[in-house]
C-alpha cells in the first residue's frame, strides 16, 4: 500500500523521510511537533536511536532571536570551517540552540522532551500569528532539544531534512515545526540503508518519502523563495 506521506504528516503520524543518494543517504522518522507525544519520542530513541531535534523556519526563529550554533561559535577554537560537510553544498549545519521548556525537570525524559517540543511548536505558530513572545521566558539553554533552522530560501538553498520536513509542512499546511530523528543500524554501525528503511516502513504502516519527491512536488507547487 502506497501511504501519502502529506496525509500521514497531517494526521500526526510518523514519516520517513530519506534525504538524497548524494547527500547524506539518511532516512529520519519525522513527524510534526505540535502533536507529538511521549510515545513518539520513545520509539524516534529505540527505534530510530540518532538525534531527536526540531526544525523550525527560518522567519520564526529570527523573530525569536534564535542564531544558528556556527554564529554563536564562530569566535571559539572549534567553529565550523568551510568543507566541514563536504556532502552538503551549502556547507552549512543547520543547528541552533539546545533547549528546555522551563517546566522541565532534566529535560531529557521522554515527558520532558514532549513537553519543550510542543511548547516550541506553539511558540512557532504565535510568531507566524504576528505575536511577539519572549522565547527565553519559555525556555532555558543548554538544553536536551536541539532546535534547527531551515535555510531562508527552503529547498532553493539547502536540501537537508531540516528543509524537506519544513517544506512538508508548508505544503500539508500544517504548523512547520517537525520532529525528526536519524534512523541507524544497530548491527552495522551505518545510518540504516534506504531498503532496510523502506521495509521498516512497509512493516508498520508508515509513509516513506524521498527528498526528491518533495523537491520536485515543491518546485511544481511554486513554493520556492
Ligand atoms: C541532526 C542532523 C540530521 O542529519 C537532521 O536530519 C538534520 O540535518 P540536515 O538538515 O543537515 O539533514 O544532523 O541530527
Ligand atoms: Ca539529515
Ligand atoms: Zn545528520
Amino acid at each position: 500500500m502506497n501511504i501519502d506521506a502529506y496525509s500521514a504528516l497531517r494526521q500526526g503520524e510518523m514519516v520517513l523521510l530519506y534525504d538524497f543518494d548524494d547527500r547524506e543517504r539518511e532516512t529520519d522518522l519525522a513527524i510534526r511537533s505540535d502533536m507529538i507525544t511521549a510515545p513518539d519520542i520513545c520509539r524516534m530513541r529505540n527505534e530510530a536511536g540518532g538525534l531527536i531535534c526540531t526544525a523550525i523556519p527560518f522567519l520564526a526563529a529570527q523573530t525569536l532571536g534564535l542564531p544558528f550554533a556556527r554564529e554563536v561559535l564562530r569566535n571559539c577554537a572549534m567553529v565550523e570551517k568551510l568543507g566541514d560537510i563536504p556532502y552538503d553544498p551549502s556547507n552549512n549545519s543547520s543547528f541552533s540552540l539546545w533547549v528546555n521548556h522551563r517546566d522541565t525537570f532534566t529535560g531529557i525524559t521522554d515527558r520532558d522532551r514532549t513537553k519543550t517540543v510542543t511548547s516550541i511548536a506553539e511558540i512557532v505558530q504565535a510568531v507566524l500569528s504576528g505575536e511577539r513572545p519572549s522565547f527565553k521566558e519559555q525556555f532555558r539553554t543548554p538544553g536536551h532539544m536541539p532546535i534547527l533552522i531551515a535555510a531562508e530560501k527552503l529547498l532553493s538553498q539547502r536540501h537537508g531534512q531540516t528543509e524537506l520536513s519544513v517544506a512538508m509542512a508548508e505544503m500539508a499546511g500544517i504548523n512547520p515545526t517537525i520532529t525528526i530523528c536519524e534512523m541507524l543500524d544497530d548491527e552495522s554501525g551505518y545510518a540504516l540503508s534506504k531498503e532496510d528503511a523502506m521495509r521498516y516502513a512497509h512493516r508498520h504502516n508508515l509513509a516513506f518519502i524521498e527528498g526528491s519527491e518533495v523537491l520536485d512536488r515543491w518546485e511544481k507547487a511554486s513554493f520556492p523563495v
